[in-house]
């Protein structure tokens, strides 16, 4: 089996892969796995071996069926109350040409939001309510603001934005799995800076998961 076939397969079995995205782009790996499988342990071993923000990405079509915005788009529209927001404009990000930050919430269940708990549940509950297809029940099932960060998916993943957040669900679409899927990013305490390729391709190798480049999910996924 090649690595992209070993990612699916983990994808499949509810295990994370990596995902180093590009020299030319933010220069990070991610700790990616699809969110209708994560449990408390998946968020206590991101925080614990990550440290990055974790974010739940969800597939362009998804964000349709329930009016997820940007928070770009809800930013804009605020402006015209509070004026002093339009000059926060993410126009200078140093490595992409737009963000896919949305809103923030928590499962309505949840206590704090906080917790390995809370966070397993606001995210695998999100991705089973899109699976079934419950739009309706977006606002029912979720308060914002929240402790989970949402991403909406570019329209075409990886043909239009080469995020992690594309490469991400690209990776769950080409998977069979929901694209509903978690990134956080690896952070190295001793530097302060990102985790290197080479620190997070040994403990690829110290935990038996898969490193893959973003280069390579993305052309797999423009050859389908
Ligand atoms: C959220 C982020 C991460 O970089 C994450 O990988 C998603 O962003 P992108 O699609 O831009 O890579 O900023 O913590
Ligand atoms: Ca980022
Ligand atoms: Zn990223």
């Amino acid at each position: 089996k090649n690595d992209l076939e070993m990612g699916f397969e983990a994808l499949r079995n509810g295990e994370f892969i990596l995902v180093y995205d590009d020299d030319d782009r933010e220069g990070e790996v991610d700790m990616i796995i699809a969110s209708e499988f994560v449990t408390p342990k998946s968020v206590a071993t991101m925080r614990d071996n990550a440290g990055g923000l974790i974010c739940n990405c969800l597939a362009p079509q998804y964000c349709d069926a329930i009016n997820l915005p940007f928070m770009t788009d809800i930013m804009e529209a605020a402006s015209s109350k509070y004026p002093d927001l339009a000059e926060l404009a993410p126009n200078d990000i140093p490595y992409d040409e737009r963000s896919s930050f949305s809103i923030w919430v928590n499962h309505r269940d949840s206590f704090t939001g906080v917790t390995d708990h809370d966070r397993a549940m606001t995210i695998s509950e999100m991705a089973i309510m899109l699976k079934e297809e419950r739009y309706g029940d977006f606002g029912k099932t979720f308060r914002s603001p929240g402790h989970v960060c949402l991403l909406r998916g570019a329209d075409g993943l990886v043909k239009n934005r080469r995020g992690h957040t594309e490469i991400g669900l690209a990776m769950c679409e080409m998977a069979g799995v929901t694209p509903v899927c978690v990134v956080c990013e690896m952070m190295d305490s001793k530097t302060g800076q990102a985790t290197s390729v080479a620190d997070a391709k040994k403990y690829a190798e110290e935990n038996g998961l898969v490193l893959l480049k973003g280069e390579d999910i993305i052309k797999e996924y423009l050859k389908e």
